[in-house]
């Protein structure tokens, strides 16, 4: 999710007006891609890099947050959604981390949609943890180094249990990945647009889906994969 600030820059507007309008695109974009039947869509809300952002802005995207988890529990419980976080979370304000897990607490019995939060989320340091992780089963005699395959580093990583991602979409123009899901993009489709995410609408979501449903995934060989086509939500 970005372009909050230029959007807010373009209209003479603060910053915080664009985060403030990009959580609403939060809203519509999570409801629309429940509507849709997608399985799981992850937000890169905040990355481990923009802690270096000014503190004000830090504390205005903190407070946001905190609003948001508060505020959308009923809607997100309405809609069957359940959140989950990946990143460091330590990190986050002792309210915010209060709020995330009562929200975590309260929808993890969902299973319409899985929302899961990227908070001071970095992919290299993602990759070093699980590292981190194999290394100590392989010190404490639990896991042979010979045994050691994809489906290892995939189970220790924070989306360990999630499939990897069909789609990635970054909004307002920029065309980098910003240490984001480094391991799990390998096969995933990329999406740029340079609409900016306060833009960002279900109109936007289904023009994004709607570019992935053009593209042959052959992953890696010559044949055709079989048409990806999203089912409704019944
Ligand atoms: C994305 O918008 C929001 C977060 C990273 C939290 P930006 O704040 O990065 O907006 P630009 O890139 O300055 O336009
Ligand atoms: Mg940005």
């Amino acid at each position: 999710m970005d372009g909050n600030g230029r959007w807010a820059h373009g209209r003479g507007l603060a910053r915080s007006e664009g985060h403030r309008r990009g959580k609403d695109s939060v809203r519509a974009v999570v409801e629309a891609a429940r509507e849709l039947g997608i399985p799981y869509l992850t937000l890169f809300a905040f990355s481990s890099e923009n802690w270096a952002r000014p503190g004000t802005e830090v504390r205005f995207l903190m407070s946001l947050l905190h609003r948001y988890l508060v505020t959308e529990v009923k809607r997100l419980m309405k809609r069957g959604i359940r959140v989950i976080a990946l990143g460091d979370l330590e990190r986050l304000p002792a309210q915010v981390r209060r709020a995330l897990e009562q929200t975590v607490e309260m929808t993890a019995g969902n299973h319409t949609m899985t929302a899961a939060l990227a908070l001071s989320y970095g992919g290299r340091q993602d990759v070093v943890t699980a590292t981190r992780r194999i290394a100590q089963a392989v010190a404490e005699g639990k896991l042979d180094p010979a045994q050691i395959d994809e489906q290892t580093v995939a189970r220790e990583l924070a989306t360990g249990g999630m499939p990897d991602p069909d789609l990635l979409i970054r909004t307002s123009g920029e065309l980098r990945i910003s240490n984001f899901f480094l391991y799990q993009l390998a096969y995933t489709e990329l999406y740029f647009t340079d609409t900016l995410w306060p833009d960002f609408r279900e109109r936007d979501l289904l023009r994004a889906i709607a570019a992935y449903q053009t593209r042959e995934r052959r992953f890696g060989t010559v044949e055709t994969a079989s048409p990806h086509r999203l089912r409704a939500a019944n």
